[in-house]
């Protein structure tokens, strides 16, 4: 008896010691489903099987002072899809903090002050979509994104990246939306894209889709190897950065690709090396840069090329459109007629 009570004891100490470890929050309003009722919950230690009801697949918190997210902080709900956690003040998510949610679909952590994302925090979870906008994350670890079977969207636009790892994604072979807009990215290291793939099964056909978005950076100077490995790819978004020259061999690997945007630099030369093996490209996007000319196998290559806004290629334009139409091609070129008119 005496040993039972004092196991008892010993037991419930122990439950209370566990539990008296760091608050997730003290207070804040959870909600349970998109429309289920506002609730205003206190001292969360952890948001789990014993504190919130197991069977939902949506919970989303709104608080200010959910600063850290500690180990284990979201665990064991073996339900859970959709986690929110935006605009909760999120400063810091420690390794493991999402713990044992082998449904978890979503997880919207935007909106907050996170400021570095280490290894363990996201490998081997379940996601799809990894909201991350909007935050001041500055570095991110080589491994963060590895072994993440089923990830197809990281969105990390808005933040403060100054540099790109190519290490990023190893394992995580679902990976086809990548929004880094609205970053400091002012380099690309070699082979930047490496580990990820340009096409993916969908229903059993290989289907070409990847987008990579890197719209707004601070990109400078291309340099070649940055693109190697990149074959085919849906859509390649590089406008609005500080590009000046498209140098020989950039594209060195490319063979296909949807749309490229290159639109909003300062590109006054592209090499006629600069897509050595491309077949198609359905729109090249060039407009609003300092362009005179380009070389003329590109223009054939592309379903349309736009060079609105590049002062000073009238003439380029003239004698491709001529070259164009008696090689009966049925490629476009599309410019601003007010400043260029072309009879
Ligand atoms: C919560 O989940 C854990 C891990 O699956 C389990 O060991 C524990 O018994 C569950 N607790 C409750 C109250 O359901
Ligand atoms: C959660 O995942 C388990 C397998 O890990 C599965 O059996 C279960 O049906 C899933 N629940 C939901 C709601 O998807
Ligand atoms: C370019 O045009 C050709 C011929 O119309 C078409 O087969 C091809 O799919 C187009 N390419 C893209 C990338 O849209
Ligand atoms: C381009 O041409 C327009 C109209 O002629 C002119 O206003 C503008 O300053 C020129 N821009 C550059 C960068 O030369």
């Amino acid at each position: 008896m005496l040993v039972q009570t004092l196991f008892y004891f010993f037991v419930v100490t122990l439950f209370t010691l566990v539990q008296s470890g760091p608050v997730l929050f003290d207070r804040a309003f959870i909600k349970y489903g998109r429309h289920g009722k506002r609730q205003m919950v206190y001292d969360f230690h952890h948001i789990d099987n014993k504190t919130v009801p197991t069977d939902k697949h949506l919970i989303i918190v709104k608080t200010k002072t959910m600063e850290i997210i500690y180990t284990e902080a979201v665990r064991n709900l073996k339900n859970l899809q959709d986690l929110y956690l935006s605009n909760c003040g999120v400063q810091k998510i420690e390794t493991k903090a999402f713990f044992n949610l082998p449904n978890l679909t979503v997880l919207h952590l935007e909106d907050n002050h996170i400021e570095e994302l280490k290894k363990g925090v996201f490998n081997g979870l379940t996601v799809k979509i990894l909201s991350l906008q909007r935050n001041e994350i500055k570095q991110i670890d080589g491994e963060a994104f590895d072994d993440m079977p089923l990830l197809f969207k990281i969105k990390l636009n808005s933040n403060r990246l100054k540099s790109w790892d190519s290490g990023w994604f190893k394992n995580t072979p679902r990976l086809t939306e990548l929004y880094f807009r609205r970053n400091k990215l002012s380099y690309l290291p070699r082979s930047a894209f490496v580990n990820v793939k340009g096409s993916h099964l969908v229903d059993g056909i290989s289907v070409v889709d990847t987008k990579i978005f890197l719209s707004k950076n601070k990109l400078g100077e291309l340099v070649p190897e940055s693109f190697y490995d990149l074959e085919r790819i849906s859509q390649l978004y590089l406008d609005r950065n500080n590009i000046q020259v498209v140098p020989d061999g950039a594209f060195r690997d490319l063979t296909d690709v949807d749309v490229i945007y290159l639109a909003r630099n300062k590109i006054s030369e592209i090499n006629g090396n600069a897509f050595p093996k491309v077949r198609n490209i359905g729109i090249l996007d060039l407009s609003s840069n300092l362009l005179e000319c380009l070389p003329y196998g590109l223009v054939t290559v592309a379903n349309v090329t736009n060079l609105e806004k590049n002062n000073g290629t009238c003439d380029c334009i003239k004698e491709f459109r001529a070259k164009l139409q008696e090689e009966k091609r049925s490629c476009e070129i599309s410019y601003s007629e007010d400043l260029c008119t072309i009879t």
